[in-house]
């Protein structure tokens, strides 16, 4: 063969795995799937094992039992040896013909960092768990999906963030589509324990979470807000519908799209005040996440007010308190934009990052509006998730894998610089 024919070939098979790479075939949907109580439980057997972070060194500790047990918790840092525990509360709630079970509430702690803790709950606990607590300072490393639903395409999502050894779960809403089915979420528990039984979840709500019937079940959130009870007390949030915590050196704004955003409203004003108590010597990152995005090219849910109204109303107190980031769901794909404020590059604006691929039933969301604004600077309808890991005061890297057919694939990576440590943008 002569030197003009293999080049020939270099450059044509070159050309095809440039193509096949574009042009990434889009998966179909995937139904529910149902996880079942395990064998060896029984109805008083804790299950559906989820933590969260309270405080500074405190940690929650979640689940429910059929049967009326013990809200206890046995820990210590070694396994199978339980020096410590705490007591707490039950709660239980009426859904239509559903009642579901009881739901346990147990905050532990103070907690070493950096320290693995071993746990057991309730009063019939077969299973030990056990979880790292965060690090003491920075780095610390977030993973991210919205819309995670629970099909075959969430169970390989989930099997990719349980490898990318995270600190911190962040769930920008639309958890279960358990979608007034409530046994849904009692399977949803049972979907994600092994991850969220061993690193903190936080999450905020999604319009899956709302759940209201008009007549029949007048109150919204029922579901949610009794099975992921998130730390608003201590933010000086009056609900579970937003809040913030802090984990060294971030400053995590958990903000909620389907309830009052307004100018004046109870959340606008605890927005104001949270933001104010900011330090951003202790925190120089400020990262916000909300369900419906205010910055979106793609066709599905383009124009709806939560996206809209609350970007109006919103965007200003962000873009003056320099948030870093604001990710959001609620469009099933992922996408990122530039630093933008009201519509426009900023060069001190918040990145907006759309991550609501976990997996769900319905599927992806592959149309966009053309051309692409000039402020997208990627944009796939495919299923996946996030990693964030905050490197230092002043970088931190972005990454974004791909579900490619159930293999994780690092698809869109970008180093970000902290506003905070922007002199052109620290002066406020
Ligand atoms: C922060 O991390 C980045 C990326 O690793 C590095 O280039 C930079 O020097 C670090 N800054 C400090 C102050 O350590
Ligand atoms: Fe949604």
């Amino acid at each position: 063969m002569s030197l003009k024919w293999i080049s020939f070939l270099a450059v044509l098979g070159f050309a095809l795995f440039l193509d096949c790479v574009l042009c990434y075939d889009r998966p179909p949907s995937r139904d529910l799937i149902w996880v079942p109580l395990s064998d060896d439980l029984d109805s008083s057997s804790p299950q559906q094992v989820h933590i969260s972070l309270v405080g500074e060194n405190n940690m929650r500790i979640s689940w429910i039992t059929e049967d009326a047990t013990e809200s206890k918790v046995e820990y210590g840092t070694s396994s199978g040896k339980y020096d410590l525990s705490a007591t707490g509360s039950t709660n239980s709630y009426k859904y239509l013909m559903y009642k579901s079970g009881e739901i346990h509430d147990v905050v532990i702690g103070p907690l070493k960092a950096e320290t693995v803790y071993y746990y057991r709950c309730g009063s019939n606990p077969v299973r030990e768990f056990s979880f790292k607590t965060r690090p003491t300072q920075l780095p610390i490393k977030f993973a991210m999906a919205g819309d995670l639903g629970q099909t075959g395409w969430t169970d390989s999502t989930l099997k990719h963030i349980a490898s990318s050894n995270y600190d911190v779960m962040l769930i920008p809403g639309d958890l279960s589509y358990a979608d007034l089915y409530q046994p849904f979420w009692d399977s949803f528990g049972r979907l994600v324990e092994p991850l969220a039984s061993t690193r903190p979840w936080m999450v905020t709500h999604g319009n899956h979470e709302v759940e209201k019937i008009p007549v029949v079940h007048s109150e919204s959130f029922t579901a949610y807000n009794s099975r992921w009870h998130m730390p608003f007390e201590e933010s000086g949030s009056n609900s579970n519908l937003y809040y913030s915590f802090e984990v060294p050196g971030v400053h995590v704004l958990m903000l909620g799209s389907y309830t009052d955003f307004s100018n004046g409203s109870p959340q606008y004003k605890w927005l104001e005040e949270d933001l104010a108590k900011v330090n951003r010597n202790k925190t120089p990152w400020v990262i916000a996440l909300v369900h419906a995005p205010w910055y979106n090219t793609n066709s599905a849910h383009q124009g709806e007010g939560e996206s809209v109204e609350m970007r109006k109303s919103m965007e200003g107190l962000l873009y003056r308190a320099r948030v870093d980031i604001v990710f959001a769901g609620h469009v099933h794909a992922y996408e990122r934009f530039t630093r933008v404020y009201d519509g426009k590059p900023d060069a001190c604006g918040t990145v907006h990052i759309t991550i609501g691929d976990g997996g769900n039933r319905e599927g992806l969301a592959s149309e966009y509006n053309d051309p692409k604004e000039e402020i997208s600077i990627f944009r796939e309808a495919s299923f996946g998730h996030g990693q964030f890991e905050v490197v230092n005061g002043s970088h931190a890297l972005w990454k974004w894998h791909r579900n490619d057919d159930d293999e994780s694939v690092m698809a869109d990576s970008v180093w970000l610089r902290n506003l905070a440590d922007d002199p052109n943008c620290n002066k406020l």
